[in-house]
């Protein structure tokens, strides 16, 4: 509590970076940490705009930095200039992603090679950038944000599927390797969600979609980032290595 009788949101003076936090799923995901009371560090490949992200949030001490996650050099960069900045990462959300979609027989190699160096490299970059801080402090929280179709396929995305999919067995793997340091690493999978990503589809399209979903209507970001919040947060304290399905029921 704090003077007044005002309380302190649960992730109060935690370090959260957000990979991809300038719009849609990450910058919601941005808020949502800031409003529990952490300071956030948005990363993404315009500095201009992570700062301004950074400004608009929630409560005070945020900062924004530019960083192309697929990069290694600049990933570990961006992590040392946020830590100088807001202090040593508590949270790491593995947001950034694209989608690079075509039919199997005409997807070309860069469009394999830049979905999986966003989506796939991009997580193990940032990861492997605050890991050994977390391992000497023992305590951590990695969420990384995958897809129900990483769960389940889509026609069109095989690209995108095996990006999402590798990032379920990163997960578990990471789970596995750092719990014994009190680190925590979970992955969310989203089913669709109202932001840039599915702009692109048509009205008929949005209309199939929401017959595939029992809950019977898209996800908004918030949806998501809520669910965000409450794994980066102690009273999920006791859950690592889980793929938690945020889609209205799609994938059960
Ligand atoms: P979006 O396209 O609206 O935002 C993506 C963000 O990632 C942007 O801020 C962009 O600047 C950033 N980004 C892209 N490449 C980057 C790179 N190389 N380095 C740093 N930042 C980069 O996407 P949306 O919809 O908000 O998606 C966020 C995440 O959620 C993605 O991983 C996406 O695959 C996943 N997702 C989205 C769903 C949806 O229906 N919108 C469903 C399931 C998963």
């Amino acid at each position: 509590m704090v003077a007044g009788g005002k309380s302190e949101g649960e992730l109060h003076g935690q370090v959260a970076l957000v990979t991809g936090g300038t719009r849609g799923i990450g910058r919601a995901v941005a808020e949502a940490l800031a409003e529990g009371g952490a300071r956030v560090g948005v990363l993404a490949r315009d500095g201009n705009r992570s700062r301004e992200v950074a400004e608009e949030l929630p409560g005070e001490g945020h900062a924004g930095v530019a960083c192309d996650v697929a990069d290694r050099e600049r990933a570990q960069a961006a992590v040392k200039e946020l830590e100088e900045l807001l202090g040593p990462t508590g949270i790491l959300v593995n947001n950034a992603g694209i989608t690079r979609d075509n039919i199997l027989l005409r997807l070309k190699d860069e469009e394999w090679d830049d979905v999986m160096a966003v989506n796939l490299k991009g997580a193990f970059n940032m990861t492997r950038a605050v890991t050994r801080g977390m391992m000497k402090r023992r305590s951590g929280v990695i969420l990384n944000i995958t897809s129900v179709v990483g769960l389940m396929g889509n026609a069109g995305q095989t690209n995108y599927a095996a990006s999402k999919a590798g990032l379920v067995g990163f997960t578990k793997s990471v789970a596995r390797e750092l719990a014994p340091r009190q680190i925590r690493c979970n992955a969310l999978a989203p089913g669709f969600i109202e932001t840039d990503m599915t702009d692109a589809l048509n009205e008929a399209q949005v209309e199939g979609l929401k017959e595939q979903i029992p809950l019977g209507r898209l996800g908004t970001p918030e949806d998501v980032a809520e669910v965000v919040r409450f794994l980066a947060g102690p009273h999920a304290r006791y859950i690592t290595g889980q793929v938690l399905a945020v889609d209205g029921g799609m994938a059960m």
